[in-house]
């Protein structure tokens, strides 16, 4: 066992590791956990679940681009009934903490989301994506709506006493003005940040090259921006914050601490290696004892500005 404590607190929510898997990125936890053991990471968030099923955008639906890449699945998911039928009876066994992530296109269906979710005990927390951007109705429109999502913060509180996280988009000018309603409304905390919006074309054929034209940008591209978007909610809003954005090794995971990330999540990075959140959090205990650190809290907001 090591004596490094690496334990935090997303508000009212314990983690046992500041290492998050990011929703989408892992599915429903089953094709990861076949290279990792799930109950070693803080939690695993799952893909976006809406109340119907999805099929999401046409193909091609996924590019690679210099540092990062585009994508405009379009929130593709089983829909709520059939993940409480054949995903939950799996996430239960993992022993993991699971975060719950919702994508909706109105606010009644965000609020009856979480009101027949909210029954499950092994859901630990929610995570409302009002940010997505390759979906026509909900996703950026919603995100880029101060009022929206301070209504479906509200509305969503109402309904649940679990821990509550507003992922974020960083397609605004001001995001800590969207962090400033969601602690307003009562949001336990916030992510930051969703995808950028991005496209890429062919040269010679002159059309995109994924179907839906633009889609999100993630990955090491994004690094500079999701830091800069979370020292910035930091800097002017006292709520939890959970960076997100081109995290590819500890180094990362730490430089997003001492910004202001009391947790971060890891996406594209899977894609690459599987292993990498185990990788990762063995990083973290090296640096701790390196430096010596006996609490990696300690890292959190513990910037030098000047
Ligand atoms: C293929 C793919 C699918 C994604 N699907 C979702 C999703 O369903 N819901 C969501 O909130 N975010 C989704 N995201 C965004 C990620 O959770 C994360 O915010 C983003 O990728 C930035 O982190 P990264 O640079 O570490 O990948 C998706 C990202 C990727 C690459």
């Amino acid at each position: 066992m090591s004596e490094i404590d690496l334990s935090v607190n997303v508000g009212s929510l314990k983690l046992k590791n500041p290492i998050m898997l990011a929703s989408g990125t892992v599915g429903y936890g089953n094709e990861i956990s076949e290279f990792i053991d799930l109950s070693q990471v803080g939690a695993i968030i799952t893909k976006s679940i809406s109340l119907k099923p999805r099929k999401g955008n046409p193909p091609q639906r996924i590019t690679e681009t210099p540092s990062g890449m585009l994508n405009a699945i379009g929130l593709t998911n089983v829909g709520v009934e059939e993940f409480i039928k054949t995903k939950i009876p799996f996430l239960e066994k993992l022993n993991s903490t699971l975060i719950c992530n919702i994508a909706a296109s109105s606010i009644e269906e965000y609020v009856e989301c979480v009101e027949i979710l909210d029954s499950q005990e092994s859901i630990k927390g929610f995570e409302i994506n009002v940010s997505c951007p390759n979906v026509r109705e909900g996703g950026l429109i919603f995100g880029n709506d101060i009022n929206m999502v301070g209504k479906i913060t509200k509305k969503v509180r109402a309904k649940t006493s679990k821990p509550l996280i507003i992922k974020l988009s960083p397609n605004t000018s001001n995001i800590f003005e969207f962090a400033k309603v969601v602690k307003k409304e009562d949001g336990d905390a916030v992510s930051a940040i969703n995808t950028l919006v991005g496209t890429s074309f062919n040269i010679y054929t002159r059309k995109p090259k994924i179907k839906n034209i633009t889609g999100g940008l993630s990955g090491p591209a994004i690094k500079p921006v999701a830091l800069a978007k979370v020292l910035e909610i930091s800097r002017n809003v006292d709520i939890p914050i959970i960076g997100i954005g081109g995290i590819m090794d500890w180094n990362d995971v730490v430089e997003f601490m001492i910004v202001g990330a009391s947790a971060v999540q890891l996406g594209t990075v899977n894609f690459i290696n599987p292993k990498a959140s185990i990788e990762i959090i063995d990083g973290l205990i090296n640096f701790c004892k390196q430096t010596s650190l006996n609490k990696i809290s300690d890292l959190i907001s513990s910037r030098i500005l000047e």
